[in-house]
């Protein structure tokens, strides 16, 4: 029998739904703790259930919170489980949440964080991927912004309605951050301070970087290398794969391919490359395995539920894991890196640390495993640690790269993060596919990374999986020359993925497309000086050059590199481009006209520095140094160069320079460029300063001396 609603009924309901929504837990600590950032601390929070391995210190109160203050988080918890939501300004764009399929704009949009090893993720939203980023950032409709940071890597959802953002994790309290200030930009500077920033890299990391799964043996690394030297085609590293390695067994190689690892290496050195080798966190079982072995001795690896050592199935077949939650098993994994660095290794890339188990659960470890912590992190299960397992790992390799060779930079690229794990690792955004899908959808992932406080990333250009046809290539790399990472990558049962690779007009435009990149290192080198610095994104979305028109909130085509130049990829179809004076660059003779090659302009207002095409960064990117200057509406611009030895810390101690440049018209034809401000006792001298004046769709060049300021004609 169908029951009527009565009266009582409905308050039942009400009063029901209200107590299952009345979870609400107080707010017990409210603290300014940096300049316009609150911590909201919930009641019940304990450092020992939820510790951050997101923040880089411990935030200490900075004053009072602001009158005006209006973004309060509401903490709530289901079935125990613990959830914060914020109320939205009405009108705000959402952007964030790390690594996302889906539009750039997040409204509307909901984020699983376990990271998974998602191969061939769906591009339309709601795919897992690799990292957890539980960050959104919102800019209201007058361009002022906000963020937020709900500090914990448990597994969760965040949903990111235009009303309502939320994060409903499965796991204890948390603190939660907001940041309010005037601009996008400075929320991220507002997220650096919080969660810290990429340390500098060396100069070669930022070069384009050549990869295959796999190239073996020694002879096709070598033809590699050399090809690309022969066909003057500009590329920094060439990367290993797991194949190098003996059976899978990481921290070896194998001799049949490699019977001289330090020839190798010092083969490529000698032509100006840097070798990447890959190191996954799976540990082959074999009693006379040194690994294996050690690691049993001392105790190291991860434990199923009844406290035996957990096996699971990757590359090399059963493997043990590293418990990375443990400090002694970071020292031993970080004491593995010297003797394998000693063969000439200059980075290394963490794979598979999800981790990603073939055949366990989920394609992980089962979340009943025993994680047994240690200094800050209690003993936990492995649904509390999953989502830390690749931010630990990366931790612990930086470690041992730092110990191996402490005056260089280390690069670390790893699949595995969380939002602060920018600390360590650089990142790529896994196994894509060879579809112009995928192709598209590498710039609003990208971005939206650079807005997640990971500027130092990029896709597999080309596509990973799959064959890869010659207009893809083109398409892609025409635009992926400007990637912050930039790095073409082809699985092993694919065609080759060369930029020769796809016959010879190909061939040309690949040449082309590094070429400007290459020209624009020391452009790019001051980008990534401000994200270091700053936390800014390198690569970032075009509404970061005009907040406040919205036009601009969703473009997902077009993107910014660095402040000043304006990327629009071959493939865009009318992109929404930013109001005012953007005038078009060329950086090789033909590029504005070659037909994959992405559309470049530079901002009204700024002085971009650029250098010559160079192979690989080893060699001078002066002499000359050109200064592209496009004048704002009132005929002023400014820009920067900042500059160091590219590699080691002598930059720490004031060892670097930073040029400020500036233009101003004196009288209507004469523009004088000069240097107004120079830091840093580094000494390097950039040889004949050119300069190139781009004004109403012309080029006025001059060259002279600096010091004096270099006159020219419009
Ligand atoms: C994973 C990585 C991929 C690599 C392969 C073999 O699929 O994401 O980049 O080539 O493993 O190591």
């Amino acid at each position: 029998m169908r029951k009527k609603w009565s009266l009582l009924h409905v308050t039942a309901l009400i009063f029901i739904t209200q107590v299952t929504w009345a979870g609400d837990v107080k707010t017990e600590k409210v603290t300014l703790v940096g300049e316009r950032i609150v911590e909201f601390i919930p009641e019940k929070y304990d450092v020992a259930r939820t510790p951050s391995l997101i923040l880089s210190n411990e935030p200490v109160k900075q004053g009072e919170i602001p009158a005006d203050w209006t973004l309060i988080p509401r903490f709530t918890t289901v079935d125990g489980k613990a959830n914060a939501s914020l109320d939205v300004p009405a009108g705000t764009s959402l952007y964030g949440g790390g690594e996302v399929t889906g539009p750039l704009l997040r409204n509307g949009q909901k984020t699983k964080m376990w990271n998974t090893d998602n191969g061939m993720y769906r591009v339309d939203g709601g795919a897992r991927l690799y990292q957890t980023h539980p960050w959104v950032l919102g800019v209201r409709p007058d361009g002022t912004a906000f963020g937020v940071l709900f500090d914990s890597f448990c597994k969760a959802e965040l949903v990111t309605n235009s009303d309502k953002i939320e994060f409903k994790t499965e796991g204890a309290p948390f603190r939660t951050y907001i940041i309010d200030r005037e601009s996008p930009q400075a929320v991220l500077k507002g997220l650096a301070e919080l969660t810290g920033t990429i340390s500098m890299p060396p100069r070669w990391a930022i070069g384009y970087h050549q990869s295959r799964f796999s190239y073996v043996p020694e002879a096709r690394v070598k033809d590699i290398a050399d090809t690309f030297r022969k066909k003057k085609i500009p590329c920094d590293v060439i990367w290993f794969d797991i194949n190098y390695m003996d059976e899978f067994r990481v921290f070896t190689i194998n001799d049949k391919d490699f019977p001289d690892p330090k020839r190798m290496n010092n083969y490529l050195h000698d032509q100006g490359f840097h070798s990447v080798f890959m190191i996954d966190p799976g540990v082959k079982v074999d009693e006379n395995y040194f690994v294996y072995k050690t690691g049993k001795e001392q105790d190291v690896f991860v434990r199923d539920i009844y406290r035996n050592e957990f096996h699971g199935k990757v590359w090399p077949g059963d493997c043990a894991f590293p418990d990375f939650t443990r400090p002694e098993t970071r020292s031993w994994w970080a004491g593995l890196y010297k003797d394998f660095m000693a063969n000439g290794i200059d980075g290394i890339w963490n794979d598979m640390n999800e981790p990603s188990v073939f055949d366990g659960p989920g394609g992980s470890m089962p979340e009943s495993n025993i994680h047994l912590g240690g200094g800050n992190l209690p003993t936990g299960n492995h649904l509390m640690y999953h989502n830390a397992y690749g931010r630990l790992m990366v931790e612990a390799s930086r470690d041992g790269m730092m110990a191996a060779n402490p005056d260089k930079r280390p690069f670390l690229l790893s699949r595995s993060n969380i939002i602060g794990g920018q600390r360590y690792a650089a990142m790529w955004t896994g196994d894509n596919e060879a579809t112009y899908e995928h192709m598209k959808l590498s710039v609003p992932m990208s971005i939206t990374l650079g807005l997640s406080g990971q500027p130092f990333n990029g896709p597999d250009i080309g596509g990973f999986a799959g064959n890869t046809t010659s207009d893809l290539w083109g398409n892609w790399l025409g635009f992926g020359a400007f990637f912050p990472f930039s790095r073409g990558h082809a699985s092993c049962d694919t065609n080759n993925k060369e930029p020769w690779a796809f016959g010879k007009e190909l061939e040309k435009e690949s040449r082309m497309a590094l070429e400007r990149r290459y020209r624009l290192i020391p452009y790019l080198y001051t980008a990534f000086y401000a994200a270091h610095t700053d936390g800014q994104p390198i690569m970032a979305p075009v509404f970061f050059a005009d907040p406040k028109d919205q036009t601009l909130r969703s473009e997902e085509q077009a993107f910014m590199l660095g402040t000043d130049i304006l990327v629009i990829p071959a493939f865009a179809k009318n992109p929404s481009l930013p109001k005012g004076i953007w005038e078009e660059l060329s950086l090789i003779k033909g590029d504005t006209k070659g037909k994959y090659q992405a559309k470049l302009k530079v901002r009204g207002g700024a002085i971009v520095p650029v250098g010559k095409v160079i192979q690989n960064v080893n060699e001078n990117s002066f002499d000359p140094l050109t200064l592209v200057v496009c004048l704002d509406k009132d005929g002023k611009a400014e820009g920067s160069l900042y500059w160091d030895k590219g590699d080691g810390w002598e930059f720490q101690k004031g060892n670097y320079k930073q040029l400020t440049f500036k233009a101003e018209l004196a009288g209507a034809h004469n523009l004088i460029v000069k240097m107004t401000d120079s830091k840093g006792e580094e000494q390097f001298d950039c040889g004949m300063i050119k300069v190139e004046v781009l004004h109403n769709g012309r080029v006025y060049k001059s060259s002279g001396d600096m010091a004096k300021g270099i006159t020219v004609n419009l």
